[in-house]
């Protein structure tokens, strides 16, 4: 009888991807995939560390596998991902039965592995060149298809574990991600995104990260939308903005650009290479070009050192930008950074007040944005019937908003044209369709 394996992936897109590319190497070898993990012959977890509360959570996820391998004996268990390459001395001594340790670099040796008679298969070196290259992901069904694009950061944010646990960056070959695109397109995805940890500093030899949209757009027939995350604000140039500019609406209008503080001296002790003078000016530009780009971020609050005008500065940028919506984390101190030198000083009672007051601000310009959409006429890609509504289907708008239609002749990767007539919260309803 076949293998089965089971995934469970945590942390950010590029893992999903990762869980695609692994899950392609193991259906390859004759494995099937399992939805239940008490079936399964092997059970992975592709991990994040970027946050602790990340970690932990991934900690008391094993600790219930753990049950599940007392059951079953002939069971595996793999880490894999951002948390084996950080915690895999804790692991070996504490949680014994996790068989298996991947980082983020070693997947392609993982039948090697799986077959090894030692207790433990550990496999946490770093590569310069990995970047997976002649690999394709297993893709879960629905439009969209990830594409890493690079792997690994060199920006060294001095909070962020990501450069430690992922390595250097690399970028794959022009080519190989046009013949990635066509077999997605080919096998029935309409909406590529490009990933990357900055996925703008992009380089193929010549090729900027600019050249590589126009490639795509230019020379992989099938598309309809192609989006990408996540942009470094400093590698965010004019040349980028003509290309959106100029393959609108095949490139989305959407960008997600990090923000991380509004202060100046935060964003100088966080390494972010940008001043918030230099932020709006970005953004401004961006808006030159493309005046109805959504444009969302991420802001840390709590960063030590951070004091009281410093957040107000961040809720000031806020107000000038009015993003479309914003990830807002909780600063957390994590091993290997520069920033853990540095004196976890902004009290947790103190971070949660500015979180919330974040939060809310984030919620009325949420709000705006979505309002503002009401009587424009929009492309939608549809995405699916609704769950809960069997009477309504749901799509997407360019910048990445939820549409909600009533039910027709649609299929899921439909690119269609509809009037937005109101809004419900953070959801878009159209019962509207415009004639082309
Ligand atoms: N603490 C809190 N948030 C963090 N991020 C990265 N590292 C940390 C940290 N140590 C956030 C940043 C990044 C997002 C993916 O996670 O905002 O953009
Ligand atoms: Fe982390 Fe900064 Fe690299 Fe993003 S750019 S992965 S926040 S070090």
């Amino acid at each position: 009888m076949k293998k089965r394996f089971y995934i469970e992936t945590y942390g950010c897109q590029m893992n999903e991807y990762d869980s695609e590319l692994l899950s392609g190497i193991l259906i390859n070898a004759g494995y099937s995939f399992s939805a239940d993990p008490e079936e399964a012959d092997l059970i992975l977890l592709n991990t994040c560390s970027v946050r602790d509360h990340a970690e932990q959570k991934i900690h008391s996820r094993l600790g219930e596998l753990k049950q599940i391998k007392d059951r079953h004996p002939q069971l595996k268990i793999g880490l894999l991902g951002c948390m084996a390459q950080n915690v895999r001395d804790e692991i070996l001594t504490n949680k014994p039965y996790v068989d298996l340790i991947l980082g983020p670099d070693a997947y392609r040796n993982i039948l090697e592995h799986l077959q090894s008679t030692e207790k433990h298969a550990i496999d946490t070196k770093l590569s310069k060149y990995e970047v997976y290259e002649d690999l394709f992901p297993a893709r879960k069904s629905g439009i969209n298809a990830w594409i890493s694009i690079s792997r690994g950061c060199d920006k060294f944010c001095s909070y962020c574990i990501v450069p430690y646990t992922r390595g250097r960056e690399r970028s794959r070959k022009v080519s190989g991600i046009l013949t990635e695109a066509r077999k997605a397109v080919e096998q029935g995805f309409v909406e590529i995104t490009l990933l990357g940890q900055n996925v703008n500093s992009y380089r193929d030899d010549e090729k900027s990260f600019p050249d590589l949209l126009r490639a795509l757009a230019e020379k992989v027939s099938g598309i309809r939308r192609i989006r990408y995350i996540s942009p470094h604000p400093q590698d965010v140039d004019a040349a980028l903005m003509q290309v959106h500019a100029e393959y609108k609406p095949l490139i989305a209008n959407h960008i997600h650009l990090p923000l991380q503080s509004g202060s100046n001296s935060v964003l100088a002790a966080m390494n972010r290479s940008y001043t918030r003078e230099h932020y709006l000016k970005r953004v401004e530009m961006i808006r030159q070009y493309v005046p109805d780009m959504g444009i969302s971020t991420d802001i840390i609050v709590g960063f030590p050192g951070e004091g009281d005008r410093d957040f107000r500065d961040t809720l000031d940028i806020m107000r000038q930008v009015r993003y479309d919506s914003a990830f807002t984390f909780k600063y957390s101190p994590r091993p290997h950074t520069k920033a853990i030198k540095l004196q976890d000083d902004v009290s947790d009672t103190q971070k949660t007040e500015r979180l919330l007051e974040l939060i809310a601000l984030q919620k009325e310009h949420t709000l705006q944005r979505f309002r503002a959409m009401i009587g424009k006429e929009l492309d939608i890609l549809v995405e699916s019937g609704s769950k809960r509504r069997p009477e309504e289907m749901m799509g997407r708008t360019s910048c990445g908003k939820v549409v909600v239609f009533p039910k027709a002749n649609y299929l899921p990767g439909d690119l269609i044209r509809r009037r937005i007539t109101n809004a419900r919260g953070v959801t878009l309803i159209s019962r509207e369709n415009v004639e082309e």
